[in-house]
């Protein structure tokens, strides 16, 4: 017999007999009249056994999370519940059978559970029975079935690509496997299909995708796991346009058919020089204004000596605009602030306040003309406030980006019922890395640079971009990828300009190169977080709520306790001794 999904019974099955599965969510007893409330994936249906059934004995004997088999006769319910969707109904039951009993829980399985998230994860199985962490899996799953159908329809194909690999560069660290049949040598678990997916275009398979775990060793944030999904795609013959304009259908047709939202295409890009210097982050969140505004030359003649240095040494002078608060930031708030902003580097947080006249801590220090440009440049009317960060460049877009990020969240200015899509286009080929005193690659080495930069790679590294593109949703990279090199003279050039020499050329990627060099076409591709594109939709910032078994903050998993130790003698097998 099927098993019936009991939140799907309704009045219309009054009468009939039915057989119900579940597990008891809650016992009550009114009355000398036994309520059960009993859960399935599909919701809750309650159970009503009397006294005088030869049941109730054994009935009255179960407790929350005992598992269930019960028939009965569905009854139109007396008192109904518009809280529940089986609320007019009851079953009244017949036979009561105890499939299993439960221990006593570590803690009470409710939408409003209290339970610290440590226990939540050690007992992960008994939080999946939560209504909310059921709806979750049951968000991702059809995100991952629109997916299949809607590539499928493009003619994709789905091919999966080696988990035990050599190392792929998207510069986290590698998580590593000791072989045991080769003494001494490791694979590396893959941190994205990278090279294979390039490698199936190489072998002519023109449209690949796939659903594919990758693994980094990296720092973890509310948004960042160390193993994590992807939606990873490649395609052969196209440019930067055809890739962009595949991605955002997908992502269409994701929020269709998992929410039934349309999102309007084309989606708008962004250069990210723009996304820069407007919200000083490559992942703006658009579901607010508040652009970081260029202030540098209101100041070129200021008497105020810390401004006028800044100039003097070609830093910049910016600001934001905070609509209407003024009378809402006290000195302490504002310190708050300044503290917040120094985490990013800023030397300090300077404010004005426009409010009979104009106040402020660098207010005495402005000149009348000063003050007359900053209102009609920054259109400022009474109670506005202006928060104004110098120093070199780099450093007053990052920290006014999250001052803006801040004030946003706290002055409650981001409509939470918007999806804001964008792309981020145009990204540098390299940024420089101060620890390692060169230039790494922003994406990854198999971009390709904008056509008029190739001749720059080696010359101006500083100057060159890429056909790179991000995909950012309410402020979230939800995706990103590139148009690959797919000659092998610019691949090469690529890899000096990234400073790594002939032997390690040859010995990470030789294979690669070599493969570029069979009429490879050209190419690129994109791949899309599933965590994080779940984590949208089904709007929640922690990205343990998305994926059935996580890790936490440092790694571990609190419910099987891996990492662990292992034993002398598999460590032997593996040829590995650890270092005291
Ligand atoms: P990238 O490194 O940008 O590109 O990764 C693509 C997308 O994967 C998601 N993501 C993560 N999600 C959760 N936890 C993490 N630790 C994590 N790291 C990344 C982000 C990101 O946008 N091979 C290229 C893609 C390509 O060029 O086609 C790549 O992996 O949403």
């Amino acid at each position: 017999m099927k098993k019936i999904e009991n939140a799907t019974l309704s009045k219309k099955n009054v009468g009939e007999v039915v057989e119900l599965y579940g597990w008891v969510a809650k016992k009550r007893n009114l009355g000398g009249l036994l309520f059960i409330d009993l859960r399935d994936r599909s919701g809750i249906i309650q159970l009503v056994i009397r006294p005088e059934d030869e049941c109730y004995k054994i009935a009255e004997t179960v407790r929350n999370e005992y598992v269930l088999k019960v028939t009965g006769k569905v009854l139109e319910r007396e008192s109904k519940n518009d809280k529940l969707a089986t609320g007019e109904i009851e079953v009244q039951v017949n036979t009561f059978t105890i499939l299993n009993t439960s221990l006593e829980l570590p803690f009470e399985i409710s939408e409003d559970t209290t339970a610290l998230e440590d226990t939540r994860l050690k007992y992960r199985y008994l939080d999946l029975r939560r209504t909310r962490l059921q709806e979750i899996m049951k968000l991702r799953h059809k995100i991952t079935i629109a997916t299949r159908n809607f590539l499928d329809s493009e003619g994709f194909l789905e091919i999966e690509t080696p988990i035990l690999c050599k190392s792929t560069p998207e510069g986290a660290r590698d998580y590593l496997v000791p072989s045991r049949v080769n003494d001494g040598k490791f694979y590396a678990l893959p941190q994205s299909p990278q090279i294979f997916k390039q490698l199936l275009m190489v072998g002519g398979m023109e449209k690949y995708f796939q659903i594919a775990k990758c693994f980094r060793d990296e720092d973890l944030r509310a948004d960042r796991q160390p193993e994590f999904t992807q939606i990873d795609l490649e395609m052969s013959f196209i440019e930067e346009n055809d890739v962009m304009d595949l991605g955002e259908r997908l992502v269409a047709s994701i929020f269709r058919s998992v929410k039934g939202i349309e999102i309007p295409l084309p989606l708008r890009r962004m250069k990210y020089v723009d996304a820069i210097d407007l919200y000083g982050s490559d992942k703006p969140d658009l579901r607010f204004g508040m652009p970081i505004e260029e202030i540098s030359s209101i100041f070129a003649n200021t008497e105020i000596s810390f401004l006028k240095s800044v100039l003097e040494e070609k830093g910049i002078i910016n600001g934001l605009v905070a609509k209407n608060c003024a009378n809402e930031y006290s000195r302490k708030e504002i310190d708050k602030l300044t503290e917040y902003v120094k985490t990013y580097r800023a030397g300090g947080l300077a404010y004005l306040k426009l409010e009979e006249e104009m106040t402020g801590s660098i207010a005495k220090l402005l000149s009348e003309e000063e003050k007359e440009q900053l209102i009609s440049t920054l259109k400022l009317e009474k109670n506005d406030m202006v928060f104004i960060i110098s120093g070199k460049k780099e450093v007053v877009k990052t920290s006014l980006g999250a001052l803006r990020l801040k004030l946003g969240r706290d002055l409650n200015l981001i409509d939470k019922s918007k999806y804001e899509l964008l792309w981020v286009v145009d990204f540098p080929s390299f940024e420089y890395s101060e620890e390692e005193k060169r230039y790494v690659a922003c994406h990854h080495p198999f971009t390709s640079p904008k056509d008029e930069d190739v001749e720059k790679l080696i010359s101006d590294p500083g100057n060159c971009y890429s056909k790179a593109y991000d995909i950012v949703i309410n402020g979230y990279e939800a995706g990103g990828g590139s148009i690959r090199i797919h000659n092998q003279d610019v691949q090469n050039t690529m890899f000096e300009a990234l400073g790594l020499q002939e032997e390690e050329i040859e010995e990470k990627f030789g294979f690669f190169v070599n493969a570029l060099k069979y009429g490879t076409p050209p190419h690129g591709g994109i791949a899309f977080g599933l965590d994080r594109l779940t984590m949208l939709l089904a709007e929640t910032e922690n990205i343990r709520d998305v994926i059935a078994f996580p890790k936490t903050a440092s790694a571990s998993c609190l419910m099987s306790e891996a990492p662990n130790q292992v034993s002398e003698k598999q460590l032997e097998e593996l040829h590995i001794s650890l270092r005291k």
